[in-house]
């Protein structure tokens, strides 16, 4: 009997986990569906009811504001951009269910909190812009997962803390926004050698701190570097005049009277 009883409960743990990774493979526009409903049970406010009156199950998500279909991937979510909208709440665990999702857009609303962990699932990820919210905690060492991503700002949140080592691994990042938020640390002085699509690295109005940049003419492509506000010390290397395609640099306003070397 014994044996019967065990071999029925191997036998039912293996269709469990043999259903969970069936379930893994074949999410469809359903659990896009489902996630979207989730950020929206996540909307505290939503001023001008853009989402209430427009976000309804009656329609295909595919034709709701802000949402963006794929039609090669069997019209899944592709593009999520609800920014301007005057929303405040914030992001639900499984917006990371999107997994088809290549562009994140939420600027200028006043989401808050911190980015959950289940964002890491965004595989497909190449824009993310949460700017101008009033997101917390740090930047999170995560985000080095996003392997595809190209453009990530943070600009004007609330985030503290140092600058996750992870993120300078991304190969393809060409712009990197965190300035107007509350990090301290450093820029890791190898940062160059893993980011050489670097275009744009704006991080003025923070508390970063030690040297600035050497090794920085190894980001050949820079063309905009804003290191104003914050407490570098040290001198501007000479190697920034070998960056050819550099065409604004901001470093106003430094702890430290800062001298070419
Ligand atoms: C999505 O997949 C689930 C099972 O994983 C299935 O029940 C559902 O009918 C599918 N929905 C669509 C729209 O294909
Ligand atoms: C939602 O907004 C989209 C885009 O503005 C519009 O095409 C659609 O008809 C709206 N749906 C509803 C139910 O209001
Ligand atoms: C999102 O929509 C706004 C208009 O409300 C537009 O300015 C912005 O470029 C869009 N974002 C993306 C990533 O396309
Ligand atoms: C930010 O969103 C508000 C609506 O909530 C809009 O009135 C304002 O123009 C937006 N700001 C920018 C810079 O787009
Ligand atoms: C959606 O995300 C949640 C939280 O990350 C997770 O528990 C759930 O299994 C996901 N669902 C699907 C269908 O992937
Ligand atoms: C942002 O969040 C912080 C901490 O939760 C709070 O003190 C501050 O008032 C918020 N700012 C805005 C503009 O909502
Ligand atoms: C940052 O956003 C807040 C609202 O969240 C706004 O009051 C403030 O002026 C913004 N700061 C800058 C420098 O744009
Ligand atoms: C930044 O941190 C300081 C304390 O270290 C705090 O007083 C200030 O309110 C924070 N500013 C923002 C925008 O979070
Ligand atoms: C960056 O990637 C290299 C190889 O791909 C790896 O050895 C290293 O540990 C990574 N660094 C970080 C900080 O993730
Ligand atoms: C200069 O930095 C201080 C704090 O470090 C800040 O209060 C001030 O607003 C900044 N001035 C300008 C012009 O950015």
């Amino acid at each position: 009997m014994e044996k019967v009883f065990c071999y029925f409960i191997s036998a039912l743990l293996l269709a469990t986990s043999m259903l969970a990774s069936f379930s893994l493979a074949k999410t469809n526009i359903s659990t896009d569906t489902m996630a979207l409903l989730e950020l929206k049970d996540h909307i505290t406010s939503d001023t001008y009811s853009i989402l209430a009156k427009n976000w309804s199950i009656s329609s295909s998500v595919c034709n709701w504001i802000g949402v963006t279909c794929s039609y090669t991937h069997h019209h899944r979510v592709r593009a999520l951009n609800i920014s301007n909208m005057g929303l405040a709440g914030s992001i639900p665990s499984n917006l990371g269910n999107l997994s088809f999702l290549v562009s994140l857009d939420m600027g200028n609303n006043s989401f808050h909190g911190h980015l959950p962990e289940g964002m890491v699932h965004l595989r497909r990820i190449r824009f993310i812009s949460l700017s101008h919210n009033n997101f917390t905690g740090e930047i999170p060492s995560w985000f080095g997962f996003l392997e595809k991503l190209q453009h990530l700002s943070l600009r004007n949140n609330s985030f503290t803390g140092f600058l996750p080592p992870p993120l300078f691994n991304i190969s393809g990042l060409g712009v990197i926004d965190f300035s107007e938020n509350n990090l301290s640390g450093i820029i890791p002085v190898d940062m160059c050698n893993s980011l050489p699509s670097l275009k744009k690295l704006l991080v003025s109005s923070n508390k970063l701190n030690g040297q600035i940049l050497t090794g920085i003419s190894k980001c050949s492509r820079l063309e905009v570097l804003s290191l104003s506000t914050n407490e570098f010390r040290g001198r501007i290397p000479r190697e920034v005049g070998n960056l050819q395609m550099l065409e604004e640099l901001c470093w106003s306003n430094l702890s430290y009277i800062i001298l070419w070397d």
